[in-house]
C-alpha cells in the first residue's frame, strides 16, 4: 500500500522545474462590501483611478484617527462573502477550490517567506475543497499587541487610496471625507493553475476610467504604499520581501498595474510609481540579482501544496477540517479535526448547497 506523504517540503530548491501552465485570471463575478461590512450583490463601491502629479505631497495621516473608521478586526468573516455571492449568483460550481485571494497569496510566497507560518483549514463539501485560513496563535498575539503605530500605518495604507481614486467616472477624488475601511469592491476570478481550478474573491483598489480600457481585471489598478527607499538595506528589503507579495497578489488575479506612493518618515508621499507586473520578476533581477526571486518556484509550490490537499482530504464531510500547519522556517504537515471549532462552512451555506 503507497502511504501518503506526511509533509510538503517548502524549500525553495524543490520548486525550480518548469513553470506549470496557468490560465488567464477570469473575473466571473463581483459584490461589494458597504460601510457596515455588509455584503451587496452589486459594483456599488467601484472606485476609479486617478492620475497623481508624480510628486504629490499627499499627507497620509491627514484625519488620522478623528475621520478614520475602523474596521473590526476580531471578527473572522472566513469564506463569509465569496459563500454568499456563490449563493446569489452561482450555485453550480465548475471548480476544484473555492478560497479568497489572500490564502493564495500566502501559499504563493512561502517558499520566499521562510519565518512566515500559516494554518489553512481545508473541508470538503459535496466534491469541492474550500480553503480558509485559521489564525495562528503568534499572528494573534501581533494583532492583539498591534501598536498606535501599526494602526496608523494602516490607515496611510487606505488614506492613500482616498488620494487616488474617485467615487465616480467623472469625478474627482475626495480627501476630505471619513477613510471608512469596511468599504470595498471585490472581483470573483477563475482561473487554472496546473489542473487545479480555483474560483476565489479578491478586494480591487480601483479600475482605469478610460473607456476604452481593457474589460476587467486588465483595468484594474493595484494601489500600495511603502516608506521611502534611502538605504542599500532599506532597497533590499523592499526587493526581497514586498515585491514578492505585490506581485503574488496582483497576479493571481491579472491585475497588471501596481501604482506605488512612496512616503517620507512624515507619512507624506514623495513620489509615485507604476510598476508593470510581468516586469517586476526581471527588475529585481537586473537590480538587485542577491535578492532576486521566481515565480516559478511561486506557482510550483502553490501547485504541489493544491496537489498534497486534494490527496490528503478525502472525506466529503462539512464537519471534518483537515489543518494544514506551515510552521516558521518548518514545512506543510497536516492534521484532522471531527466537529472542531475550526470548522467554517456556516449551515446557511450547506442548506442552500446541500
Ligand atoms: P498598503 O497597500 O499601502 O500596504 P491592499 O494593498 O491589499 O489593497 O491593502 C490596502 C491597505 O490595507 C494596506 O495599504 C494596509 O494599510 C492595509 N493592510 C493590508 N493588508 C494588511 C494586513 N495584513 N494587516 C494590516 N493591514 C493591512
Ligand atoms: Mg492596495
Amino acid at each position: 500500500m503507497n502511504r501518503l506523504p506526511e509533509t510538503l517540503s517548502t524549500r525553495e530548491e524543490h520548486y525550480q522545474g518548469e513553470t506549470p501552465s496557468h490560465n488567464p485570471p477570469k473575473e466571473v463575478g463581483f459584490f461589494s462590501l458597504d460601510s457596515k461590512r455588509r455584503f451587496l450583490n452589486d459594483s456599488s463601491q467601484m472606485r476609479y483611478y486617478a492620475e497623481p502629479d508624480e510628486h504629490p505631497n499627499f499627507d497620509l495621516r491627514d484625519g488620522y484617527p478623528e475621520r478614520y473608521i475602523k474596521w473590526d478586526d476580531s471578527v473572522d468573516e472566513k469564506l463569509d462573502h465569496i459563500l454568499r455571492w456563490i449563493l446569489a449568483n452561482r450555485q453550480v460550481l465548475d471548480v476544484d477550490f473555492v478560497t479568497v485571494r489572500g490564502h493564495l497569496t500566502k501559499l504563493l510566497t512561502t517558499p520566499y517567506d521562510k519565518p512566515g507560518g500559516w494554518l489553512l483549514a481545508v473541508t470538503k463539501f459535496k466534491g469541492i475543497l474550500y480553503i480558509s485560513e485559521v489564525e495562528t496563535d503568534a499572528a494573534r498575539q501581533d494583532r492583539e499587541k498591534c501598536t498606535g503605530w501599526h494602526h496608523e500605518m494602516v490607515y496611510c495604507g487606505h488614506k492613500f487610496e482616498q488620494y487616488m481614486c474617485a467615487d465616480t467616472i467623472d469625478g474627482d477624488p475626495d480627501s476630505t471625507g471619513e477613510v471608512n475601511i469596511n468599504e470595498g469592491f471585490f472581483t470573483v476570478i477563475q482561473t487554472r493553475l496546473s489542473d487545479h481550478r480555483l474560483l476565489f474573491s479578491g478586494e480591487v483598489d480601483c479600475r482605469d476610467k478610460d473607456p476604452h480600457a481593457p474589460a476587467p481585471p486588465a483595468c484594474y489598478v493595484e494601489l500600495k504604499t511603502s516608506a521611502e527607499i534611502c538605504t542599500p538595506k532599506q532597497r533590499s528589503n523592499f526587493h526581497r520581501f514586498k515585491l514578492p507579495k505585490w506581485w503574488a497578489q496582483s497576479f493571481l488575479s491579472g491585475v497588471p498595474r501596481i501604482v506605488a506612493g512612496f512616503r517620507d518618515n512624515k507619512g507624506v508621499v514623495v513620489s509615485v510609481k507604476t510598476f508593470h507586473l510581468a516586469e517586476i520578476p526581471q527588475l529585481v533581477t537586473a537590480e538587485d540579482k542577491d535578492n532576486s526571486w521566481r515565480p516559478t518556484v511561486c506557482m510550483n509550490f502553490c501547485s504541489e501544496f493544491l496537489s498534497f490537499v486534494k490527496r490528503v482530504v478525502t472525506e466529503d464531510n462539512p464537519n471534518v477540517v483537515y489543518l494544514f500547519c506551515r510552521n516558521p522556517y518548518g514545512d506543510v504537515t497536516y492534521s484532522v479535526h471531527r466537529d472542531s471549532p475550526h470548522s467554517f462552512l456556516p449551515n446557511w451555506y450547506q442548506d442552500k448547497m446541500g
